[in-house]
């Protein structure tokens, strides 16, 4: 039984007062048993958030990270100052990385391999664009990618691994995959990861769903046997209505 993982990505949103506030928000609720919850706001808010979140079940993560342990990468954040500060969690190679930063599936390995040493819990992020969908070629992109990104990796390490499945013509668009598509992709990735390391490894694996999840859509989504929680960006800023996606999470269970 995997425990649902229901994560925000804050990505570049929100001023000090209010990640302080939201992230207090959602540590005070009263989260319900059996859901895991995490949040990932901007790197600057990372200390505020985890103060505020200290003591409580809520996780903090980090978008992203560099691959290196320091050194003169100007602007980057490594896996160890992640570490060092608290944070349980990594978002790696968000379709947003890979499309105006110039995150490729080989740099989202490197980053992986360090994360998982490091004992940061890594969400590793795949999806189409609409074109590809179009295309037909859904499932060998998405294939390609997490073939890619965890290259080299033990069955041992891909059992502590979240991928969240992301369809970018879905991200932040409202346009939410149907039940029906996403659990599609999911039974496919596991399946693919069962074929490449074995049964246990990958029933082990959280799949997330991220892509215009709403308290609306959430519960359907969150009912198919392979979606396992799910990536919010927009809802998850506001606590309102990140914690009734938080909600539906544990109706499905
Ligand atoms: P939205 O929920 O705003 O569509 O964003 C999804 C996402 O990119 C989470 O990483």
């Amino acid at each position: 039984m995997r425990t649902p993982f229901i994560a925000g990505n804050w990505k570049m949103n929100l001023d000090r007062t209010g990640a302080v506030a939201l992230s207090k928000a959602i540590a005070q609720a009263t989260l319900p048993e059996g859901v895991e919850v995490g949040i990932c706001p901007p790197t600057v808010y990372l200390g505020d958030c985890l103060a505020e979140t200290d003591g409580s079940p809520v996780g903090v993560g980090g978008q992203d990270m560099h691959f290196e342990p320091n050194g003169a990468f100007t602007g980057e954040t490594s896996g160890d100052m992640l570490v060092d500060i608290g944070c349980r969690y990594v978002i790696l190679g968000h379709s947003e990385r890979r499309q105006f930063f110039g995150e490729t599936d080989a740099s989202v390995n490197k980053k992986l391999m360090v994360a998982l040493e490091k004992g940061l819990i890594p969400i590793v992020c795949v999806g189409e664009l609409l074109e590809q969908r179009e295309a037909g070629q859904t499932q060998q992109v998405v294939q390609e990618q997490v073939e890619g990104s965890l290259a080299g990796l033990t069955p041992e390490q891909v059992a502590q691994i979240v991928i969240a499945y992301e369809p970018v013509w879905a991200i932040g668009t409202g346009k939410v995959a149907t039940p029906e598509q996403a659990e599609e992709v999911h039974a496919d990735l596991r399946s693919l990861l069962e074929s490449r390391y074995n049964t246990e490894s990958s029933s082990k694996v959280r799949i997330q769903y991220g892509g215009s999840v709403k308290p609306g859509n959430a519960e359907e989504l969150l009912a198919q046997p392979n979606i396992d929680g799910a990536l919010v960006g927009g809802a998850s800023l506001q606590a309102e209505s990140f914690l009734a996606i938080i909600e539906a999470a544990q109706a499905t269970r």
